[in-house]
């Protein structure tokens, strides 16, 4: 693993507009493999719009743990993950637990420590809420992030679906229980 200095700290609704525009590039870079598609492209810009981000940055039980580049002057946004502190049912495997609704890391950042710093600070989160679990989804196809969430401790729990701009796509649930 190469070093990366970065830094985590809890989100608020001022960044937002860091948030959506680093999501978009992670949401292009990871789903977008032949090219820009209409589909992609509108999922992009309203799912990840800056008002869509302050919406839910404002939500009470949803919170954005943030990774940031340390520099001399301004620290830059690295990767974010969006966790629902609630007790949830999982789409398969049965549980009723805290949800990741995402994980996202800039591409030039990946490997280097960021995605299981992150997701270690939303365990503990979740584990001081005294919830049971953790769960996502991750599209099927996303070998990077299913080798990622084996390698940190995840179980695959079931199939599901998700369906965006009209098109059904294949997922699987990955979840992790707390004792
Ligand atoms: C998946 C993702 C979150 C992983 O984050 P990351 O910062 O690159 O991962 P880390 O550097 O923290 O890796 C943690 C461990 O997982 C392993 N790992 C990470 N990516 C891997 C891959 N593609 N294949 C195999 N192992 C991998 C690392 O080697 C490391 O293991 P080690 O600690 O034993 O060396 C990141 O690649 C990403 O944002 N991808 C695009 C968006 C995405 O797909 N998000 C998930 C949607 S469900």
């Amino acid at each position: 693993m190469s070093e990366l200095n970065f830094n985590l700290r809890m989100a608020s609704e001022q960044d937002a507009v860091t948030i959506s525009a680093l999501s978009i590039q992670v949401f292009l870079d990871t789903y977008a493999t032949e090219g820009v598609r209409p589909d992609l492209a509108r999922e992009a810009h309203c799912e990840y719009a800056i008002e869509a981000f302050v919406q839910r940055l404002i939500e009470p039980q949803r919170r954005f743990i943030l990774a940031e580049y340390l520099s001399a002057d301004r620290n830059g946004l690295l990767g974010f993950a969006e966790v629902l502190l609630t007790v949830k049912p999982s789409p398969a495997g049965n549980l009723a637990g805290a949800e990741l609704v995402r994980l996202y890391i800039q591409p030039k950042a990946h490997r280097m420590g960021c995605g299981r710093s992150l997701l270690t600070r939303a365990e503990q989160l979740v584990q001081a809420e005294k919830l049971d679990s953790l769960w996502l989804t991750a599209w099927e196809g996303n070998r990077n992030a299913r080798a990622f969430y084996e390698r940190v401790g995840y179980a695959d729990v079931g199939a599901t679906t998700y369906t965006f701009q009209g098109q059904t796509y294949a997922n699987r649930v990955l979840a992790k229980q707390f004792d």
